[in-house]
């Protein structure tokens, strides 16, 4: 089953790419890559201040001890280093750090995350490459998303609600309109991170096989977890982040694998990473006033 628009996309020019109501077939995903509008490539790490707003995020709790570890950091600038992106996708991050930084931060900490993760897992160069080329951009989708909604403090309506779900299936369509080949991990990830390997995600209900693509839907929610968000007065302690994630891998919606990665990492002794051992005593404290799926009506 593939996805189908339940609003319009738009460029941030206000340019219709395509309609509400269309399926993301391979043949409508491949004319838009066809009618691509790529202008200039940069790499990630020439555009504005991205290379140091990742060191600076790299710095802040609990990230300083995940990136600690000095290879980490080469790691990741060699990763940027590599990635190159078409202007307009790079526009959408400035886009996003002057009009809602948390979502800025996010794409960015995802793909530094993500980077460093892959590498434990997934150690072949070329697969470390591909997923560089997902870059900080998984969100895309959310230049559809009004303001006012990604920044809503209060519940969203289902019309809402709606309009946010739709980032997905949008960010396909527009890492495909801004020149990806469609099988690409950046297109694929923007479309498939909220899908988990149970079938239990959005937007299709998929079972989420790809492994770079994992990764990242893995540390996308374990930042959506400690990072501030409009839905929750604060964010969920470390503890209880990686809490909710072994949930989530018991459940089997997603790996226990690459959890025990994200676990190991938060270790001072950092123990050999696949064979972390991974503990069910809570002694986290879960935000209280989380409004995360209620809806107003
Ligand atoms: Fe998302
Ligand atoms: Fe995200």
């Amino acid at each position: 089953m593939e996805p189908f628009l339940t609003h319009s996309v738009f460029t941030l020019d206000n340019e219709l790419v395509l309609p509400a109501g269309t399926e993301l077939s391979p043949d409508r995903i491949g004319e838009i890559s066809c009618s691509a509008k790529t202008g200039k490539w940069l790499k990630l790490s020439r555009f504005d201040t991205i290379e140091k707003d990742i060191l600076e995020l790299i710095s802040t709790s609990p990230y300083d001890s995940i990136f600690s570890r000095t290879k980490q950091i080469p790691l990741l600038l060699k990763s940027m280093a590599e990635s190159e992106f078409s202007i307009q996708v790079l526009e959408t991050l400035r886009y996003f750090k002057e009009m809602d930084y948390h979502t800025y931060c996010h794409q960015l900490m995802v793909f530094a995350l993500s980077g460093i993760v892959a590498r434990d897992l997934i150690p072949e160069h070329e697969n470390i490459a591909r997923l560089s080329m997902a870059g900080p951009v998984h969100d895309i989708g959310k230049i559809c998303v009004p303001i006012e909604i990604l920044k809503k403090e209060t519940p969203l309506t289902i019309a809402e609600r709606d309009l946010l779900d739709n980032h997905s299936a949008a960010g396909y369509v527009l890492m495909n309109y801004y020149g990806r080949e469609p099988r690409c991990i950046g297109s694929v990830s923007a479309r498939d991170h909220h899908e988990r390997r149970d079938g239990s995600g959005k937007p299709t209900g998929r079972m989420l096989k790809n492994r770079l693509v994992e990764i990242i839907a893995v540390c996308d929610i374990y930042d959506a977890l400690i990072s501030p968000r409009p839905y929750r007065p604060i964010s969920y302690d470390n503890r209880s982040a990686i809490e909710q994630l072994v949930e989530m891998a018991d459940r089997g919606t997603i790996s226990m694998d690459i959890v025990r990665i994200i676990v190991a990492h938060n270790r001072k002794e950092r123990p050999c990473n696949i064979h972390c051992e991974i503990s069910r005593e809570k002694r986290g404290t879960i935000p209280q006033g989380n409004i995360y799926g209620v809806t107003a009506d």
